[in-house]
């Protein structure tokens, strides 16, 4: 008889030790599984977060995406600035992207400065200028269509043939004289330019104001 109780006493405290080590790994499990989904949401609000600049201009009225310039094209602009004829070194790339025709031109001595509405793509321009360190190079995050002309004399744009009509229109209102507008990969439709640079998609048009 007492070999009985303590039988059964011995197997109702397996029974407690058992499902106690079950609770043990339900509650593990499920802090793994909080764990696994605060990471994979915080994962996706920070992938979301870096993609947006790089989306939301075709949601703008004029939709200008970010295609960097190629190294021939980036060239062209610089032996279009080589040659300039306008009355100073400041220059302007309106859309500047990653920076590399700024950044360019800041190593040849412009006063240079990058207008860009990407955030992400100012701050890793301003990173390269200061790992560079191109202290001449300045970037802003800027609407190209606000941006007040008169203060340069190299106007660089980088932009899709749809804009080109309007930007013209902006350049006549604004620019001063001895200034240059360097038009890559498509040209102004109206104004003649004085000379052109490379061929293809690395074409580049120098118009003097
Ligand atoms: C074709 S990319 C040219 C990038 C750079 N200029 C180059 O040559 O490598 C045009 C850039 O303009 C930017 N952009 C688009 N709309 C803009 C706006 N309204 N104001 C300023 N930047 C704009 C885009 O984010 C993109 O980086």
């Amino acid at each position: 008889m007492e070999n009985m109780v303590c039988l059964t006493m011995f197997l109702q405290l397996q029974h407690v030790e058992t499902t106690q080590g079950q609770e043990t790994t339900v509650r593990k499990s499920s802090k793994t599984g909080l764990l696994l989904a605060s990471l994979t949401g915080g994962a996706a609000i920070i992938l979301s977060a870096v993609c947006f600049p790089f989306v939301s201009p075709a949601l703008r009225r004029v939709v200008l995406p970010y295609v960097p310039a190629s190294t021939q094209q980036v060239e062209n602009v610089m032996k279009a600035l080589a040659k300039s004829h306008a009355g100073g070194r400041k220059l302007i790339d309106l859309g500047s992207g990653d920076g590399r025709i700024v950044l360019a031109a800041g190593q040849r001595g412009f006063q240079s400065h990058g207008v860009e509405l990407n955030t992400v793509l100012v701050l890793y321009s301003k990173l390269t200028a200061w790992r560079n360190r191109i202290t001449n190079a300045s970037f802003s995050r800027q609407d190209l269509f606000k941006v007040d002309y008169t203060k340069y004399n190299n106007i660089v744009i980088f932009g899709v043939e749809e804009m080109m009509p309007e930007l013209e229109q902006l350049f006549e209102r604004s620019l001063k004289s001895s200034s240059q507008v360097i038009a890559c990969r498509f040209p102004l439709p109206n104004w003649k330019p004085s000379h052109v640079i490379g061929e293809g998609i690395d074409t580049v048009w120098v118009y003097e104001v």
